[in-house]
């Protein structure tokens, strides 16, 4: 992190969403994963989040995104409610909170994760300075980390650069269910430079809210399959990383978000959230993929929208290709250009 604290009640912070790899699908207890999860940050799509503290009036906390006021602040005054358990200073403060995405609401982008992963940080600032604790150390992203993940999930894994980890894995010791941890070593350079192109197939509301879905694991016929799949996903998928084996990498990838869906389609209640233009974008990426031999594959979220990764080197012909042949599947022709992102950034005003 850098800069430093000015003051005590104030706080401002950047986070980015993020993308996974290997699927968080299912939890067990209060926000830990069933399974464990991979994902990397995007560059382009993120929240900036303000968190003031005051003691005027009564109310708890107000809340306005894009300046105005908003109803998520329900969510937050719950949520908040639930962290006052390890940051009992909420308890004495009311809160004034501006929220603005830099990606559209139906962009299909998890907006929670960016939400959260802002939120947490800013709290966790407040929460080392009223203490006095040092900012700058492991401990103070794994805070943020752990307040990250009791938002959403997925959260949890948008505090850091790059690729991390959130869930209890034979990969390392440091895997916990309770925080996400970062990939920093060893990560081979030809991943530094990884795009996103997200494909907009349908920008309308979801579907399947995701405590629905990971609801729909609890009692999953295939439970313990999937389970047992993430592991060894993300085993390979952490092997692939290091090595630079992209093909593994595709592979893995690919495997994990058919896996979801098919997930989806296989729970009681069952749901199908792939659309007919999502299976044409799924299939002209791997024709592409097969016939120019380029390494491109997809992966996908709990809704429609395809996510198409591809290498930095082969940026030029994938863009050409996306303008070519995909962009006609497209809702009204829209697609985002994302990539890895550097992760937060603490903002000063
Ligand atoms: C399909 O993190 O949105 O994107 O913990 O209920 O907020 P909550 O769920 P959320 O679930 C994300 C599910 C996913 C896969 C993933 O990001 O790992």
């Amino acid at each position: 992190m850098t800069g430093t604290v000015k003051h005590t009640h104030w706080s401002k912070w950047k986070c980015p969403s993020n993308i996974a790899l290997v699927k968080y699908w299912g939890k067990r207890d209060f926000q830990k994963p069933m399974n464990p999860s991979l994902s990397f940050v995007l560059q382009h799509a993120f929240t900036e989040t303000s968190v003031e503290l005051h003691k005027d009036g009564d109310q708890k906390v107000e809340f306005y995104f894009d300046g105005l006021p908003s109803s998520f602040g329900d969510r937050i005054e719950m949520y908040l409610d639930h962290v006052s358990t390890w940051l009992p200073w909420v308890n004495k403060y009311n809160f004034r909170i501006h929220s603005c995405n830099s990606f559209p609401h139906s962009a299909g982008i998890a907006s929670s994760a960016s939400s959260f992963g802002a939120l947490a940080l800013c709290l966790t600032e407040l929460d080392f300075a009223i203490s006095g604790k040092e900012t700058d150390s492991p401990e103070f992203w794994k805070k943020a980390s752990e307040l990250a993940r009791m938002g959403s999930g997925s959260a949890c894994r948008s505090v850091y650069a790059g690729f991390s980890i959130w869930g209890q894995t034979q990969l390392f010791e440091a895997c916990s269910d309770e925080h996400a941890i970062p990939l920093l070593d060893g990560v081979h350079p030809v991943f530094y430079g990884l795009q996103d192109a997200i494909l907009m197939v349908d920008s309308g509301i979801k579907e399947v809210s995701s405590s629905v879905g990971h609801r729909l694991m609890d009692e999953h016929f295939y439970q313990r399959s999937r389970i047992a799949q993430a592991h060894e996903n993300i085993n390979k998928l952490y092997l692939a990383l290091l090595t630079g084996n992209q093909l593994e990498f595709l592979e893995v990838v690919e495997n994990e978000a058919l896996s979801l869906h098919a997930m989806m389609m296989t729970s009681n209640p069952s749901f199908i959230l792939l659309k007919p233009n999502s299976l044409e974008l799924i299939n002209r990426i791997r024709r592409f993929r097969e016939k120019s031999k380029i390494p491109v594959c997809f992966t996908i979220d709990a809704g429609p929208n395809i996510h198409l990764l591809y290498f930095q080197e082969n940026e030029l012909d994938v863009k050409a290709f996306i303008e070519r042949e995909l962009l006609a599947f497209c809702e009204n022709r829209k697609w985002i250009d994302d990539g890895i992102g550097n992760g937060p950034e603490k903002l000063m005003n």
